[in-house]
């Protein structure tokens, strides 16, 4: 009798499996017994509230964190992923929120950056700006291979993250919420292209808040919750389904629709009125009461965000008034908004937050 073949244990299309996966933060059990699997040729979303374990899951398949318990295996054989480097010799590449990339070096810089082709003990920059160029290409973004990295926009970055992925042939690649900062035009573009990869054979790993990018990109789902692995289940199920699994309860027991009491508008806490910026918004009133959330709607370029600004005092606005609590606030004065209590989480929460 022979003894059995590992690899024959497990799928022949499985790239990676997670069993009982845990890992603990002082005080905190950022990840308690997480099954997860990866195949060959699909899409698997990770699901979950703000602080599931989603990022601490990904690391610890991209060698930043190592596993307290448990055990990752790479097509059926059990792995260590101790290091960047032992991720890389796996294949597997990790694209950040916060990229990676050194604002300094030029794009093709950055995606051989330690791995130079050299010639003659000298690095290749003329076969390292062509082979650049033809992964940029794959990608479908018009980047030139010698652009520094800093003159670049987020998409852009992105884009020459995952070429970078290209570049070290990795059969998983993993996204750490990569549509956060795109348009949806970029988005459509990002969606092409792991489209692209997942018919290459790629296994991609892929966290979003978005549910309806589930639907329109995945193929399984694996819903995080409290850092325990609570469901495995296709991505074409209804969203509904899916926000009762991450939040362990339903929609309507989240935020329900109505309110026990319609409350007074003399004790709102935010009270806004015929605020206006010339040539910007105009005649802007509304209040928020505590346990109240006010969505502000409209399209692009309707004035949002400066009237968000406005309030918060970033910006300096002609009429109006704008008062917390009953008590006028200043006008154009940051200080004196965060002193009243208010905070302002700006849409490019890097740049300006
Ligand atoms: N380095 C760390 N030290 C201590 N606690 C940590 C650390 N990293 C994560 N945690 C904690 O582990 C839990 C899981 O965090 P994690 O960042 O993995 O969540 P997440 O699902 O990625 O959330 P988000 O959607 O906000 O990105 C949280 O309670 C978090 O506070
Ligand atoms: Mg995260």
């Amino acid at each position: 009798m022979t003894a059995p073949d590992r690899q024959l244990v497990t799928a022949p299309d499985e790239l990676l499996r997670i069993e009982g996966l845990r890992k603990t933060f002082p005080g905190v059990v950022a990840l308690d017994n997480v099954d997860f699997d990866l195949r060959r040729g699909e899409v698997h979303v990770l699901l979950g509230e703000n602080g599931a374990g989603k990022s601490t899951l990904i690391k610890m398949l991209s060698g930043a964190y190592r596993p307290d318990h448990g055990r990752i295996l790479a097509e059926g054989r059990e792995v260590r992923i101790e290091g960047a480097q032992d991720a890389e010799r796996l294949g597997i590449a990790t694209i950040y929120q916060e990229f990676n990339l050194v604002p300094d070096l030029t794009v093709a810089e950055n995606i051989f950056l330690g791995r130079q082709p050299r010639r003659y003990g000298l690095v290749d920059h003329r076969r390292m700006r062509e082979d650049a160029e033809k992964l940029l290409h794959r990608v479908g973004v018009n980047v030139r291979p010698d652009a520094k990295v800093r003159e670049l926009g987020i998409a852009r970055l992105q884009m020459v993250e995952i070429a970078k992925a290209l570049s070290l042939e990795a059969r998983v690649l993993i996204m750490d919420e990569p549509t956060a900062v795109l348009t949806s035009e970029e988005v459509d573009k990002l969606f092409a292209i792991v489209r692209q990869l997942r018919e290459d054979g790629v296994g991609i790993v892929f966290i979003t808040h978005h549910l309806e990018e589930i639907a329109a990109l995945g193929d399984r789902v694996t819903v995080l919750r409290d850092g325990r692995s609570i469901d495995q289940v296709p991505a074409s199920t209804p969203e509904d389904e899916l926000v009762q699994l991450m939040v362990g309860r339903s929609i309507e027991q989240q935020y329900p629709r109505e309110r026990p009491e319609r409350p007074d508008s003399a004790d709102a806490l935010l009270s806004v009125r015929g605020l206006t910026r010339d040539g910007v918004f105009h005649d802007i009133s509304f209040d928020v009461h505590a346990g109240e959330v006010v969505g502000l709607a409209g399209l692009v370029g309707a004035g949002r965000t400066e009237v968000a600004r406005a309030v918060f005092g970033a910006d300096p606005y002609d009429a109006g008034t704008v008062d917390v609590r009953g008590e006028r606030l200043a006008r154009h004065d940051v200080p004196a908004a965060m002193g009243a209590g208010i905070g302002l989480v700006p849409e490019d929460r890097k740049g300006q937050g």
